[in-house]
């Protein structure tokens, strides 16, 4: 067990082992059973179909047995105390975890009834399809336009510079970007603000029209505001993307997204409708962790 999974059995431990005032008794054992999540993992017409999902790190397995559908332009959110595997079983969507040699990923995982781990798969044009936006903001150390013209131009997907233009604006405009940096689309864009570089870093994902945007923690690394307008834009998005948020912020999870998936040391305990998770989460580990209870 990794030293993060340990630190979050020993606070649930703690509680366990806490006073409870008089009249009040222990809830029953709490017991993760392999591969049961509770709630409603299941859509009808699912962008991923991911069954008895695993996932190793040399020996230590971080993902154990789940199974869930991603239904097409939903928003899930992601949560659970650090270290259960958000990001591991984010990373299996769009193969990032291929880069990482000791990973090994088991089980069946389909994007649109098609084989994601397929040898055959060109994994550039899957990483167009389902695109990243990362905790800290990654500009490439380039212009704000060729930033966002970045995948496009790899991808062919613009014959005329005029054409280009217009991915770029649209990219911007929808990421909420572009008022603000279109007379200075030549400036570099690490001189930008860090709220800016994630819009950027979103509006580059957004301008190879992907069918999927992953996002993990995209707001941690920004101040209230910039956290307001990445939000307002993931609402705008999910009318045309599929999108999966990673957020230790539970505020967030409610306001963004439609269905909730709750981790727990490599299992995936509950997944239900989002205000269900937060209102009248089904399973106690839930329950516990929406109250604060650790994480
Ligand atoms: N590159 C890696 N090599 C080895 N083990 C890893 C690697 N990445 C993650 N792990 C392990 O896999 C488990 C899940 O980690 P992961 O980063 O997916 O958790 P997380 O839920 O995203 O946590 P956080 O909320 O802190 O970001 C942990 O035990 C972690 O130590
Ligand atoms: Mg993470």
């Amino acid at each position: 067990m990794s030293t993060l999974n340990t630190a979050v059995a020993q606070e649930m431990d703690k509680s366990d082992e806490a006073e409870l005032p008089a009249g009040e008794s222990r809830p029953a054992e709490t017991v993760i059973e392999e591969g049961a999540t509770v709630g409603a993992p299941y859509a009808d017409d699912p962008k991923f179909k991911l069954r008895d999902v695993e996932v190793f790190y040399g020996e230590d397995r971080a993902i154990k047995n789940i199974s869930l559908d991603i239904a097409r332009n939903e928003v899930i959110a992601f949560i659970g105390p650090s270290g259960c595997g958000k990001s591991t079983f984010l990373r299996c969507l769009n193969r990032m975890n291929d880069s990482i040699d000791i990973c090994r990923v088991k089980g069946s995982l389909q994007l649109d009834d098609q084989d994601l781990y397929d040898p055959k798969r060109d994994v550039v044009e899957l990483r167009a399809r389902v695109g990243m936006v990362f905790q800290k903001p990654n500009p490439f150390p380039k212009s704000i336009y060729d930033n966002v013209a970045y995948g496009p131009r790899i991808h062919g997907l613009a014959n005329r510079k005029s054409d280009l233009d217009d991915i770029v604006e649209s990219s911007l405009r929808k990421a909420g970007l572009w008022e603000e940096v279109k007379d200075r689309l030549d400036a570099t864009a690490t001189g930008m603000s860090g709220g800016q570089q994630q819009r950027l870093c979103i509006a580059r994902a957004i301008a190879v029209s992907p069918e999927v945007v992953l996002m993990d923690e995209p707001c941690s690394a920004l101040d209230p505001i910039a956290t307001a307008k990445v939000e307002e834009l993931i609402a705008e998005l999910s009318e045309s993307y599929t999108i999966v948020i990673v957020t230790h912020s539970m505020q967030q999870a409610a306001r963004v997204s439609h269905r909730t998936a709750y981790f727990h040391l490599g299992h995936l305990v509950e997944v239900n409708d989002t205000n269900k998770v937060f209102t009248s989460p089904e399973h106690e580990l839930t329950e516990s962790y929406i109250t604060g209870r650790f994480g």
